[in-house]
Formats: structure tokens, sequence, C-alpha cells
């Protein structure tokens, strides 16, 4: 979603906030622009990608100081003038703005009846117009900020440039920001990522949280005036450059990276012996667990759905009731916390708006909630204050493929946890936790011989509807499959239980309608049996993904083997063709695999 990227020091600044722009890419965006301070302030911005950006930006912009941006469209559609950064009629102030400012409809129609012209359709634009309202008035630069936004209703990652103040002033509520402190220059980002290659030392800015920039100062105060935290933090984790290596896409890539991903999800955090899980980060003593009344877990897209896996793993593994929620709805529905509950939120970027409110609405109601996140000190990684990273690296291509497996390892390791400080036998223990650490070479196993996909997207990409079914665990990887072709090939899909396919999707079956089943050699096997055949009764075409050497292969259309393994960890193989046969499918089709329509990477607005 939106990016922000800020510079002012000594060095030229486009080049450095063209480079932060491309690091900021795999967000998802529409349109791009830059401001720098040079005199005035220039502005140049464009739809389309960073590149269409540069193709329009004159050889050299002088200037030491400047804004940049990322568009993700919410207010206003996908133009020139709607694409960051804003300026004040004068010129003279420039914003870029991540967030939603909810009252902009009203100050605009007041600013407007005083005069102001405005040059888009965006809510962001009303804050430039009001910041450079209170200068006139006689304000200091950060005075002005902070009174524009005392009139505003919403959320904000905000950053202004002036033409004749040699500052950067930043605020930020509900979406991130971060400073980054160099030598005699300093760097505004709404993603961290974004700063490493410049600076590893960090202030990650608080709701309310305002900063002033300049070369060599940063000065961080709260909208009342009173100081803010400023702790420096050191990024310590740098996500590797964004390269593609030997791979043509960022989601092929990732999903080749899950054997090593896993591998650093699960290191360490192993007890074979006693057979048991070792999530530290958690701080929760076996007495503690002991206590748990239930488990609420929480999140979005990708994440709900290894939300989904952990729930029933961790109910059979622990016999502790345990629910999935979607995270924006749970924030809206006045949730009933119980402080013996434990609450888990989701996430790979940290930053999705929804869980983050999720997170504070618990908090805010006495309950402990911790993490499981993949990026390192990112929004709800710090809110949380505790949990366990799910070390997946970076994921780059918007559709969510290594994460996934990574949240299922994490939240099956809780599940022996919590099993072992209640029924869970050490026999059993062990065994889950030595065919936990042997998935990784099955993964491997499987990619490196994956079956029949190009029989299946022949099928599917001629496809009006998908349907996905699976039971059990399985019932969250066929949304997963859903979830992963509809977004990367546009394909309208169904993820649905298999036992429920009959209460209504079984009406969208016709001659050679494809169905996906995801059925391994679980207790649910038989079962998902005869919703195989009552779907082909209906001249469906089954395209069956079953672990190898189980007969019930002779039941698909075209079938797809994967490595046999422990029940409670079939999602970790299973997941895999479904993640190839989006990639392909959406090949065929000629879309735009990692950076579909419409999507962004992390969805910081509600
Ligand atoms: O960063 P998060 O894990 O919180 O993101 C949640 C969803 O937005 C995300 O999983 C989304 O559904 C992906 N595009 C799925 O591939």
């Amino acid at each position: 979603m939106c990016g922000i990227i800020g510079y002012i020091g000594m060095q030229n600044a486009s080049p450095i906030l063209v480079d932060g722009l491309r690091k900021l890419e795999y967000r998802g965006y529409d349109s791009a622009g830059i401001a720098v301070k040079n005199g005035d302030i220039s502005i140049h911005k464009k739809i389309g990608k960073v590149a269409d950006l540069e193709s329009i930006l004159p050889k050299k912009i002088e200037g030491t100081c400047g804004i940049a941006h990322t568009r993700w469209a919410t207010h206003g559609g996908v133009t020139d003038a709607n694409a960051h950064p804003h300026a004040s009629e004068d010129g003279k102030v420039a914003i870029i703005h991540n967030g939603i400012i909810e009252n902009a409809s009203q100050i605009r129609k007041h600013l407007q009846s005083e005069g102001v012209k405005f040059s888009s359709e965006t809510d962001s634009e009303v804050l430039v117009h009001l910041i450079h309202r209170n200068l006139e008035g006689g304000s200091a630069p950060l005075t002005a900020v902070r009174k524009a936004l005392r009139r505003i209703r919403g959320t904000w990652g905000l950053c202004v440039l002036f033409a004749d103040h040699e500052a950067i002033i930043c605020a930020r509520n509900g979406s991130p920001l971060v400073v980054g402190i160099g030598e005699g220059e300093s760097y505004i980002a709404s993603d961290p990522h974004a700063l490493t290659p410049y600076t590893q030392r960090v202030i990650f800015l608080e709701d309310g949280d305002l900063a002033e920039l300049t070369p060599g100062d940063i000065r961080t105060s709260r909208m009342d005036g009173s100081a803010a935290d400023s702790t420096v933090t050191t990024i310590e984790e740098t996500w590797a450059e964004a390269e593609l290596g030997d791979f043509p896409h960022f989601m092929l890539k990732e999903i080749h990276e899950q054997p090593e991903a896993l591998r650093h999800c699960i290191t360490g955090r192993t007890l074979g012996s006693e057979g048991t899980g070792k999530l530290g980060g958690l701080g929760l003593s076996p007495r503690e667990l002991q206590r748990i009344s239930h488990v609420r877990l929480i999140g979005c897209g990708t994440a709900l759905h290894a939300c989904q896996v952990g729930r029933l793993s961790i109910e059979t593994l622990a016999r502790v009731p345990a629910l999935a929620h979607v995270a924006s709805e749970f924030r809206y529905n006045d949730p009933v916390i119980d402080s013996n509950a434990l609450y888990f939120a989701v996430s790979q970027s940290g930053e999705t708006a929804d869980t983050l409110a999720a997170v504070k609405e618990i908090q805010l109601k006495g309950g402990r909630v911790r993490g499981v996140i993949n990026v390192v000190g990112s929004s709800i990684a710090r809110q949380c204050g505790s949990g366990a990273y799910i070390h997946s690296g970076p994921e780059q291509a918007v559709a969510s493929t290594k994460a996934f497996t990574n949240m299922v390892a994490a939240l099956s390791l809780f599940a022996i946890q919590i099993g072992r400080a209640r029924t869970l036998s050490r026999a059993q223990g062990r065994n889950l936790i030595k065919s936990l650490n042997a998935v990784p070479n099955k993964i491997e196993e499987y990619l490196a011989n994956p079956g029949p996909i190009a029989e299946a997207v022949a099928l599917l990409s001629k496809a009006k509807s998908v349907l996905f079914l699976g039971r059990g665990v399985s019932a969250p990887v066929a949304r997963e499959g859903a979830l992963k072709l509809m977004e990367v090939a546009y394909i309208p899909c169904l993820g649905y239980p298999a036992g429920e396919m009959k209460h209504g999707p079984i009406a969208l079956l016709e001659e050679g309608s494809p169905v996906v089943v995801i059925a391994p050699n679980d207790s649910h096997r038989n079962k998902t049996i005869s919703s195989i055949h009552e779907c082909r009764a209906r001249g469906a075409k089954i395209i069956l993904i079953h672990e190898e050497g189980d007969s019930i292969a002779e039941d698909g259309d075209i079938s797809i083997p994967v490595p046999s393994t422990d029940s409670m960890f079939t999602p970790l193989l299973t997941v895999l063709p479904l993640q190839l046969i989006a990639y392909h499918t959406a090949l065929a089709l000629d879309c735009d695999v990692d950076r579909p329509r419409n999507l962004a990477k992390s969805v910081t607005v509600e």
C-alpha cells in the first residue's frame, strides 16, 4: 500500500528518494511522485510504476531535501493529479500522506467556500491547504502541522516539505513511520527496510508523535507539545536486496524459498528429547500455558487461513478451545475479551491496519496478545511486545506463499508446546517434532518434482470459476488455494469445506467445471471421497491433491501427489501445488503475477 520515503542532509536527495521508492514497490501502488526543495519545491508525479516516474524526471534535480511517495488509490481515481505529493496553491508547501482522512469532505467544502482551489480528488490534499493557512497565519512549521492535524479525524503517516524552511515535519497516527538517523542527515520512511541501506539506527514513531527532521537533528514531540519517546533502535536484521536471482518472478522465487524459510522458522525452537516446541518469545511458562482458557487467532487473508489451520492444531493437540477470527470483523464487533484467554495476531507485514486495530482493542480490554509476525520491528510486533517471529525473510510478491507455511509452522510449534503443558504425551510430542523437522526436506522433494501442474493449468485457465474443497486442516488450505488463484489470475474462486459443498456451491457445477480437492490421507479422507463423487456425478473435473502412494489418486482426473507427513502438518505440503497452480495459471493468462491489479502487499488502511 502507500509508501513514504524522505531525506534531508548534504547529498543530492532525488537518487536516494527514487531508490527508496523502488524498495517500497513491493507494497503495491498505482502511482508515484517526488518533491525536492530547491529554492521552490519541484514536484514530479506519474501514474504507473516507479520506472514511469523516472522516465519523466529531469536528469538532475538539485536539492538536498525531499519527500517521495507511492500511492495506492483510496479517495479519487488513479490519475497523475491524485498522485502525491500535493502542494499548496503557491507551491510553498508539499505533503505526502498515508492513511485516510475521515472528515476530508467537510474540510474541503469549508476551504473551498473560503476560495481555496483544489487540484486533486484526494482526501489528503486538505492537509496541505490547512498547513499552508496556518503558516500564513504566522505559525512556525511544526505548529502549523500540529494545528492542522487537530482538525483531522482519521489516520496519517504524514511528511511535509517547506520551500522556506530547511526541515521535514513528519507525523504518525495509525500509519507507520520510522525515522532514520545518519551522520549529518536524516531519513523518514513508512517501512524500515527502505532505510537499512543508509542507516541501521532508527526511531519508530508512535501514534500521536511528530518529528522535525533537519540535517543534523531529529526532534520528536507529541500532539500536545510534550516530549515523545525517542528511543533509538538498531535494526539488526537487514533484509537482503530484493533480487530475483535465477527466477522470473518473486512469487516463484518465494515458493522455492519455502524449505529454507521453514528451517529458519523451526530451527532452535524444538526440544526433540522432550517432544515439545519452544517459542521463548511468547514469554509463557508451562503453568501459564496450563491456565489458558481458550485461544483466539486473528488475521486477514492468507494469515487468516494460517490461523484457521493453527486453531485446529491447538484444539487437536492441546484440547484447548481455539477460534480464528477475521481481523476486520473482530475489531468492530465489540468483542468480549477474556483475560485468561490467549490472543494471537498473525501477520506477514505486521502493518495490516485491521489486525493492528484488533490488537489494540484486545489490549484495551485487558487481554493478552502475542504476535506471529514476519517483519521484525513492524507496528503489530511492537504493539504486541512479545510473540514469535516467523523468519520467512522478505516476501516481495503480493501473493503470500512462504509466510503461510511459516505461520502454520510457528502455530504448530505453539500447539505442541501448549499440548505438552497439558495433555500431549512425550511420545506423541517427539513424533510430532520429528515429523515437523522432516517437512523442509519433503517440500524440497516436492518442488523438485511437482507433478502434473501444467495439466491443471490447462484446465483452470479456461474456467469461468473454480471450486476448492477440503475438510479439517485442508478446509483452510482450500480457501488459501482459492485466494491465491483468484488474486493472481483473476478467476472467481470459492474455497469451501467439502461437506458444505452440497449446501450451495454444488449449483455452480456443470459439465467440465474444475474442482480442486485437497484430500490428504487423514481421518477426513473417506468423507472427502464422497464429496468428490458428488462433484463427478455432475460432470466436474477433479484436480486432486493427495499424499503419495494413496489409492485415492484414482478419483482425480488430474492427481497431484505430495510427500506424506503427519496429518497435522499436511497443509505445509498440500498448499504447494496450489501455489504453483496459481502462479502458472496467472502466467498462462498473461497476468502481472507479482503485482496483481488493485492489491497491495501491506494493507495499512481499514
Ligand atoms: O501482512 P498480512 O499477513 O497481515 O496481510 C494479510 C493479507 O492482506 C494478505 O495475506 C493478503 O491476503 C495476501 N495478498 C494473500 O496472498
